[in-house]
């Protein structure tokens, strides 16, 4: 392991040891006891984005995971790209291995994603309005019939917005208008009628213009009969970019509306070289996320985008930036892991 993220070693804690911090007199104390065992006291999903390569093929990911979370949710695997890459051509391999591995572990299955503007086929985006919808219709039938009663819920839709509020002008978007997100939740409702079907975003996790137009589709489409049952925050956050201190109020708003509110995607990335000071801050943002999403009681759970920094999106996409995730590359619990710990337990 040679990153930057290397360089933090010494910040971090060992489950059942007692470390302190390199940069200051913080001393603290990781309990044995794991994160799903308190929070499925508390009947709350503790859930972590899932990669099949690992799954498959290592050890340590295979035994932190099915120790801590008692939710998974597939990282890439259950996407259109994976699922039906050709027309009409299901591929499920590496969507019923991570359905398989959290069936036989006892963890509750979040579908991740059926209909986005990424990760979708070019013969999807090429095809005209008719064609585009029935293809949807077909998707969605396909892939959440066939997990009917074992997918518990679905991000239906997934990041339909611009940063601005505005809808993204993605290519269902031009093609469709606005319908198609209607369209996808009355095919996924007659696919599954019991799965819990969600709108899931990112940068919503504060109250801002983008998060007050999810607001306002969300009430408008209900009011309208359309099968919308959660909400999404997906929690891709930075420590230098500040904490959404109106977080809480924001979940609490949309609770209000009559739907359930998750965290489905939350890391906090740095710059690196991580530091104990920066790792610190980190695990404050943990907190404070989970205890927003405690306070409510329609937030039902929190899933963390990947839980070891060894298997992470950020760095790839934020060069110079990583070190997101609660466990180090080498499966040592950091900071942020206690303090997920501590709100669960507390
Ligand atoms: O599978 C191919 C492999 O065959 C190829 O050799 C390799 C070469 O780059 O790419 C592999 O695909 C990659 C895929 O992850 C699987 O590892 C893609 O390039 C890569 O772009 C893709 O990134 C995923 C990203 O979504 C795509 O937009 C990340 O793993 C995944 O964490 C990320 O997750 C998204 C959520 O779905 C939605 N919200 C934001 C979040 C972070 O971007």
């Amino acid at each position: 392991m040679t990153s930057p993220a290397r360089l933090a070693m010494a910040a971090v804690l060992a489950v059942g040891t007692s470390v302190t911090l390199a940069a200051g007199p913080v001393t603290a104390e990781v309990p044995s006891q794991p994160l799903r065992d308190h929070a499925s006291a508390r009947d709350f999903l503790i859930g972590t984005a899932v990669a099949t390569g690992p799954l498959a093929g290592e050890p340590s990911y295979r035994d932190t995971l099915n120790r801590e979370f008692n939710a998974v949710t597939a990282e890439n695997a259950m996407k259109w790209d994976a699922t039906e890459p050709s027309p009409g051509q299901f591929t499920f391999t590496a969507a019923d291995q991570i359905t398989a591995s959290a069936q036989a572990n006892g963890q509750t299955v979040h579908g991740h994603t059926l209909v986005w503007h990424s990760q979708t086929p070019g013969w999807v985006q090429g095809l005209d309005a008719t064609a585009m919808r029935d293809a949807m219709g077909n998707h969605i039938g396909t892939v959440v019939g066939r997990y009917a009663g074992r997918i518990a819920t679905w991000d239906v839709v997934n990041e339909v917005f611009d940063d601005n509020g505005g809808m993204r002008s993605s290519f269902w978007y031009q093609r469709l208008g606005e319908s198609y997100v209607a369209d996808a939740f009355r095919y996924a409702r007659a696919a599954d009628p019991s799965a819990k079907l969600c709108i899931n975003d990112y940068n919503v996790e504060g109250i801002n213009s983008k998060s007050t137009a999810l607001y306002n589709l969300v009430s408008r489409l209900r009011g309208q009969g359309v099968p919308i049952d959660c909400v999404g925050i997906q929690g891709h956050l930075a420590i230098q970019y500040g904490f959404p201190n109106d977080l809480r109020q924001n979940i609490q708003r949309f609770a209000d509306l009559g739907v359930d509110v998750r965290i489905t995607e939350l890391d906090v990335r740095m710059q690196l070289p991580a530091d104990a000071g920066k790792l610190a801050t980190q695990s404050t943002y943990y907190r404070n996320v989970i205890d927003a999403c405690l306070a409510v009681a329609r937030c039902t759970g929190l899933t963390v985008w990947g839980f070891t920094d060894r298997y992470s999106w950020v760095p790839d996409t934020f060069p110079g930036q990583g070190a997101a995730l609660p466990y180090t590359e080498n499966y040592q619990a950091k900071p942020a892991y206690q303090a997920l710990h501590d709100a669960l337990a507390g």
